[in-house]
């Protein structure tokens, strides 16, 4: 068939599809900007309280249990990610899509990354369980033993990459460069948070054996 003869849409250029692609995120708008902002915040938040935690025990202190210490904090990292969460939605509404991503592939893809990063998240807290998942370590409860099963056997920080890609998948579901932005904040964060968070823990549990 002589391709010249259908209506062909014009070839972009890569330089021409990075500004359709940074040109439909409104960096102004307040919505991203909250949710960047608690995309930033809550891992720094939950790390600095845990360090303290660890070397001062307030929480412990202040509720007269690891325990119950730990699930205060685990409510507090809890509300702070749904607040997140909401932004995030917020934001993407108010931002405009790009026609290259709105198509049946992309969705297919949006659906594959969402379900992926939610049996991630809610497998890995059914092994770890509420005081595992929310650094139960830094209160002197450690866990028994290596957890090794599903989804661990896959993934080392299955937690992390699960909300990822449950934000990659929301972000490219409605086809939004903006909230395509927003995750690649939310991977930064989350590799900056392990930087400090993996020497630590293992620092934790190798004095545990001595
Ligand atoms: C991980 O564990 C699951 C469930 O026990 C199993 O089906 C899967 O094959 C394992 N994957 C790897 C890579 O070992």
């Amino acid at each position: 068939m002589d391709t010249q003869l259908l209506p062909s849409e014009p070839k972009l250029s890569i330089l021409e599809h990075l500004e359709a692609f940074s040109s439909t995120v409104n960096f102004e708008d307040k919505y991203f900007q909250y949710c960047t902002f608690f995309v930033v915040f809550n891992p720094v938040f939950w790390n600095i309280v845990a360090r303290t935690e660890y070397n001062y025990r307030l929480l412990t202190r202040l509720t007269k249990s690891p325990k119950t210490g730990c699930y205060l904090l685990a409510l507090i990292i809890f509300s702070l990610g749904l607040l997140r969460d909401y932004m995030f939605n917020q934001a993407l509404r108010q931002q405009l899509p790009l026609t290259l991503l709105q198509n049946g592939t992309v969705k297919c893809l949006a659906v594959l990354c969402f379900a992926m990063g939610q049996l991630l998240v809610i497998t890995s807290m059914y092994r770890l369980g509420i005081i595992g998942t929310y650094l139960g370590d830094y209160f002197g409860i450690l866990m028994k033993e290596r957890v090794t099963g599903f989804p661990f056997n896959i993934s080392n920080n299955p937690m992390y990459q699960g909300s990822t890609l449950s934000f990659l998948g929301t972000a490219l579901y409605y086809g939004k460069p903006a909230g395509l932005v927003i995750t690649l904040f939310v991977y930064i964060m989350y590799k900056v948070a392990l930087r400090f968070e993996e020497p630590f823990t293992a620092m934790i549990y190798a004095k545990k054996k001595f």
